[in-house]
Order: C-alpha cells, then sequence, then structure tokens
C-alpha cells in the first residue's frame, strides 16, 4: 500500500483536501486526511509520500502524439516510443494515444501490427493507438470491425495532404457511415488541401519560400471551411465527429455553430495554437521559422483569446499535443517551406503550459484536469481506468507543485530534439512525483521509470456517443 497525504486532489468537478490510499495497480480509496483510516493506512503502508502543498491529479492523457513517425524516408520524428513516453511522463502524462498508419496501398492489419511491433516493450507509461487511415476503400472499411475489436475504436480522416493521405468528400462520407454504425469515433485532420497546393505552388513560383508562406498558404478560412464541410457530412452520416489539433478562431466559429444546431462534435486543440503564433514564431527567417512549421500552422495571435474562450464553454474539449518532434538537420531539409516536415514537441510541456492557463485566470484547476485528463479518457474509451481518482480506477497519478518556477528550453528538456519550440517561455508550476499503474516513473524529480512498464489500453467505445 502506497499512501499519497496532505495533498488537494484535482478532479475535473474541484479539488478537495484528500489523502489517496493505492495497492498495486489500482486506487483503493479517497479519504479524508487525519481520519482513523488515514491513519491506520499510513501505518501499514509502504510509502506514505507528502504532498503537502501539491496538488494530487490523474496522470494526463495526451491523445494525440507522433513517436518515431517516418513522414518521409528522410524525416523520422525524434522521440522513439521509449524517449517520448519518458519525456511524457516528466510532464505528468501517463497514458499516450499514438497512431497506427495505413498509408495508401498497406491493409489496414499491417499498419497496426507494424505500430505493435514498434511500441511494444519500449514504453514507460501507458499508450493506445487510433488508425489513420490513408486509404478509404471498401477492404478498409471492412477491417474497422477487426481493428475495433482490438481496443482500437478511432480512426483519423485526412482532408489535408492529397497523394498521401487525403481522402475525397465520398470517401470521408463512407467512412462516417461506417463509423456511425461500428460506434467508433471519427477523427478529422480539417484543411482543404486541394486548395492548400494550389496556394502552395503560386507562392513557390513566385519566390514565396520562407517559412511564413507555410502559414500564408494554409489560410484560416482554408480550416474553417474544411470543419465546416466535415461536420455537414457527419451531420449527414449521423457520425460522431472530433477535430483534431484545431488552430484558429475561425474554425472554432464552424465547431460552435455545429454544437449548437445540437450535433455530436468534438475539436481538440494544442499549445502551440494557445501560445505561438505566426508574426513570433513562424515568420522567422531560416531555422527559427522551420523548427515552427506544423499543420495547422501556427496562427495570428489575437485569435489566442477565442481558444481560451472555447476551452472554458467546452467547444474545445481537449488539449493534446500533436507531438511530432524533428532535430535540426530534419528541419533544414529542402529547398523551401514546402520541404520541411510538419511537426513539433510538446509532449513533456502539455500540464505545465495549461496549468499557465489556470496562473493567467483564463482556465480554472478543474477545467484545467478536464481537458487535458477526464475528458480524453472519456473520449476515446479509457474512463474511469484513466483520467480520475476513483476507487477501481489505475493508480496513474501525478504530484504538481504548483509554485516552482522553471523556463522551458532544449538544455533542460526531456525530449529527443535539440531544438525547442518552446525556448526561454517561463512557466510557473511543476511536476513533482508521476505513478504510473502504482509505479514510481517519476520520483521526487528523478526518473526511475523503465521502458516496458507502459501496457498497450485496449480502448471501449467513445462515452461521448449518443
Ligand atoms: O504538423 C503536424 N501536425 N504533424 C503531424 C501530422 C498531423 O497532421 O497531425
Ligand atoms: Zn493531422
Ligand atoms: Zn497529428
Amino acid at each position: 500500500m502506497f499512501v499519497i497525504t496532505g495533498g488537494q486532489v484535482v478532479s475535473s468537478s474541484g479539488a478537495t483536501p484528500a489523502d489517496v490510499l493505492i495497492e498495486g495497480e489500482k486506487i483503493v480509496a479517497l479519504v479524508s486526511p487525519g481520519s482513523d483510516v488515514s491513519v491506520r493506512a499510513q501505518e501499514s503502508a509502504e510509502r506514505v509520500v507528502d504532498a503537502l502543498g501539491c496538488y494530487v491529479l490523474p496522470g494526463g492523457v495526451d491523445s494525440h502524439v507522433h513517436l518515431q513517425l517516418e513522414m518521409t524516408p528522410e524525416a523520422t520524428s525524434s522521440d522513439t516510443f521509449a524517449t517520448g513516453t519518458a519525456a511524457a511522463a516528466w510532464g505528468g502524462t501517463t497514458t499516450v494515444v499514438d497512431f497506427a498508419g495505413q498509408l495508401s496501398g498497406m491493409h489496414v492489419r499491417d499498419a497496426v501490427e507494424t505500430r505493435h511491433s514498434e511500441a511494444d516493450g519500449q514504453c514507460a507509461i501507458d499508450y493506445a493507438f487510433h488508425l489513420a487511415m490513408g486509404q478509404v476503400d471498401d477492404e478498409s472499411l471492412r477491417e474497422m470491425s477487426a481493428v475495433m475489436d482490438e481496443g482500437i475504436t478511432s480512426f483519423k480522416y485526412f482532408m489535408a495532404y492529397p497523394g498521401a493521405w487525403y481522402s475525397d468528400d465520398g470517401q470521408l462520407i463512407s467512412a462516417m457511415y461506417r463509423a456511425a454504425d461500428l460506434g467508433a469515433m471519427v477523427m478529422m485532420h480539417a484543411e482543404n488541401g486541394l486548395a492548400i497546393d494550389v496556394l502552395r505552388a503560386r507562392a513557390v513560383a513566385a519566390g514565396k519560400t520562407d517559412p511564413v508562406w507555410h502559414g500564408r498558404t494554409r489560410p484560416a478560412r482554408l480550416e474553417a471551411e474544411a470543419v465546416h464541410r466535415a461536420a455537414a457530412l457527419a451531420s449527414v452520416a449521423e457520425a460522431p465527429l472530433y477535430i483534431v489539433h484545431l488552430s484558429s478562431a475561425e474554425a472554432l466559429e464552424q465547431v460552435s455553430i455545429a454544437r449548437r444546431s445540437g450535433q455530436n462534435i468534438f475539436a481538440e486543440t494544442c499549445p502551440q495554437y494557445l501560445y505561438l503564433s505566426i508574426e513570433e514564431h513562424l515568420d522567422q527567417p531560416g531555422i527559427s521559422g522551420r523548427r515552427h512549421i506544423c499543420s495547422p500552422p501556427l496562427r495570428p495571435s489575437d485569435g489566442q483569446s477565442s481558444l481560451w474562450a472555447g476551452l472554458r464553454n467546452d467547444d474545445l474539449a481537449v488539449v493534446a499535443t500533436d507531438h511530432c518532434p524533428f532535430c535540426d538537420n530534419e528541419k533544414l531539409l529542402g529547398e523551401d517551406f514546402t520541404g520541411v516536415p510538419n511537426g513539433l514537441g510538446s509532449i513533456e510541456h502539455r500540464m505545465d503550459l495549461i496549468h499557465q492557463g489556470v496562473v493567467a485566470g483564463e482556465l480554472s484547476l478543474a477545467r484545467w484536469v478536464e481537458t487535458c485528463s477526464t475528458t480524453p479518457a472519456r473520449m476515446f474509451g479509457m474512463y474511469p481506468r484513466k483520467g480520475v481518482l476513483a476507487p477501481g480506477s489505475d493508480a496513474d497519478v501525478v504530484i504538481y507543485d504548483p509554485t516552482v518556477g522553471h523556463t522551458l528550453g532544449a538544455a533542460s528538456h526531456h525530449m529527443q530534439i535539440d531544438n525547442s519550440a518552446w525556448e526561454g517561455v517561463e512557466v510557473t508550476g511543476q511536476v513533482r512525483s508521476v505513478l504510473c499503474r502504482g509505479s514510481f516513473v517519476i520520483d521526487e524529480r528523478t526518473f526511475v521509470g523503465r521502458p516496458g512498464h507502459g501496457r498497450f489500453v485496449q480502448r471501449d467505445r467513445s462515452e461521448l456517443l449518443i
């Protein structure tokens, strides 16, 4: 038995002083500090952990990451399952959801088996997969049922990246009908890829090749249009819809309209869209700008207050990272912005960065936990195993000191990247200790985890289906 005493247990409904009793991999009880039960438990405990002055949180659930993703033959995201999950733990995340990617020409089954073989035995924390479908055809749609039986219950489709991951509207609505039948969650990369390709070609032909043109050729209007179209298709197919990495106020407005009309549509945003901007980070020459190339792109900072408002009112339900890091040698690939691998690394910083929203008065403590842990667990069929501290739940616990200040950057982070999109950002609050299923992964700011502790989480259907 472990007992965590003296902390404020934070859940999606608020904070309360409580002692947490852990037996093996599970939470057995939350009890009043100083109560007879707590005192007796502490007397017989193998270890009593003092969390005085700290928050005690359910482990973070990062429901959108790309570890060792081969984006092109020359560029593979630089965190492996081992390094990325260790870095996630450093930042208070105890479960990640990555993707089995079915490239065009590949069988869904092979994609799933390949991803399992890459992750198996490597992860320091628990992990699960979505299926990213790059070839929507009869065989792939049939395969969705078997994949769901194996605990992969959400499927990502792409309105972007023609010639690679892109699906046309007919393929999308076919997939949505199938998902609705099966009770699967439809995830959408919503950007109008065909139009974007024209803008990119025109920019390059006109000699507009700097990193900022990555952003200027993927305008928010073409994200909003894609969200609107995806919502329309999903409403016809009566399928649930989850917009990944929503970046702009204009696209959020389309989510809000669809939700107000009663549609079962959800959206996720990422820390980069809440804090980083096209003018300050992407509009930089050379490597500085290249480091901030991701899709959708960074947006003008004047849209960020709308995203915070969306997080408060639930039009944005989840904060995930879309962690997809590349080292500088890969960020330097390509003669212009079109050749730079897309993505940046944040898996370690998500809880800290969203805690800044609490510090700044943008978000309540409860909403921090809800958007970073509870809702992703519910959205993707892991609740109440994950996302909550309650009797019977996995003992995924974070002890978080809200008073410690620190500065983010490549010299101090644990992610396997030689740069940081977050260089020099100062935050207040830091993870002190982390347990994943009752085992310490971070103990008083020392990594004590091991690759292979993390298990594959067979997920149920989303709790948020209607
Ligand atoms: O730039 C990004 N987001 N890279 C990862 C791939 C994706 O579309 O999520
Ligand atoms: Zn995407
Ligand atoms: Zn992604």
